[in-house]
């Protein structure tokens, strides 16, 4: 399948046409950008490490009967998807505190939130990507008042089936964004699932592996993120013979 026309290149993702009306290609590139862009390098073979996650995640929350915008790989960075209307909002799930949480409000970073805590942010770059509360949502008709019901529930369903998957792999959940999109009569999951957009920690060590190693110069992000691939990998062996 060829890659049609270029749609909208993202910090980290770009989006073509596909041959398909109601389909688009995503392709993970290896940049990686943090603090709204201020940061900004390129590590070879990142695309396709998130590509990777965000696949088998996609199947994963499949199975287990979340709708999600994935149909299939073209290569290792590249997977079509159904062509969603995008809803401006980065639906954040978070079952420990840290990063911003920690900052704008009196938690301590590590401190456990049972039960998890759902945090929407407005997607707009040149606005910082503003917290709206669900009166806000709501008075900016980015969602119905069953919608928003639908899409926090969704994200609790998706975030108890990541945090014991990764449980099970000796890792903390932390935190993750998921973006959600409008596809026929519903709400599905779209754009990615990967290291760029989750906290993820040695359950003992509490060592990163996700894109914090990159904010914070906690080490060679490549492994880090090597590491949770290798992990699934692992799990793969384990439970799909
Ligand atoms: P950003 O826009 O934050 O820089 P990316 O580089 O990841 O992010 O760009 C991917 C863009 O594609 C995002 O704006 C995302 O909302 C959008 N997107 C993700 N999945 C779909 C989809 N299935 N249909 C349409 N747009 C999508
Ligand atoms: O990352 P930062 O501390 O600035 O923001 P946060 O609100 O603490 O982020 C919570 C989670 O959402 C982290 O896992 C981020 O990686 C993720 N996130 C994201 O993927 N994209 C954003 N634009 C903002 C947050």
């Amino acid at each position: 399948m060829e890659l049609g026309e270029l749609l909208y290149k993202g910090k980290a993702k770009s989006i073509y046409k596909s041959e398909k009306d109601d389909e688009l290609i995503s392709c993970f590139r290896d940049d990686m950008t943090a603090f709204n862009g201020e940061k900004k390098d390129c590590f070879s073979g990142k695309g396709a490490y998130n590509a990777s996650v965000s696949a088998f995640f996609f199947n994963y929350l499949e199975k287990n009967g979340v709708k999600t915008h994935f149909v299939k790989m073209l290569d290792e960075r590249t997977m079509v998807v159904k062509k969603l209307q995008m809803i401006p909002l980065e639906v954040i799930a978070r079952n420990v505190a840290a990063g911003s949480i920690v900052k704008k409000l009196p938690f301590k970073e590590g401190q456990i939130l049972n039960p998890p805590v759902i945090i929407t942010d407005y997607k707009d770059d040149e606005r910082g990507d503003p917290s709206v509360n669900d009166d806000l949502i709501l008075a900016l008709g980015l969602l119905t008042s069953s919608e928003l019901k639908e899409v926090k529930e969704t994200t609790l369903r998706i975030n108890k089936l990541l945090y014991d998957f990764f449980d099970e792999l000796g890792m903390v959940l932390v935190d993750f964004k998921i973006e959600f999109g409008r596809y026929k009569n519903g709400i599905i999951l779209g754009d990615e699932i990967s290291m760029d957009s989750m906290r993820l920690w040695d359950r003992e060590t509490k060592e990163s592996f996700d894109k914090d190693v990159y904010r914070y110069n906690k080490g060679n992000v490549m492994s880090a993120y090597g590491k949770v691939v290798e992990k699934i990998e692992g799990w793969k062996k384990e439970h799909l013979k």
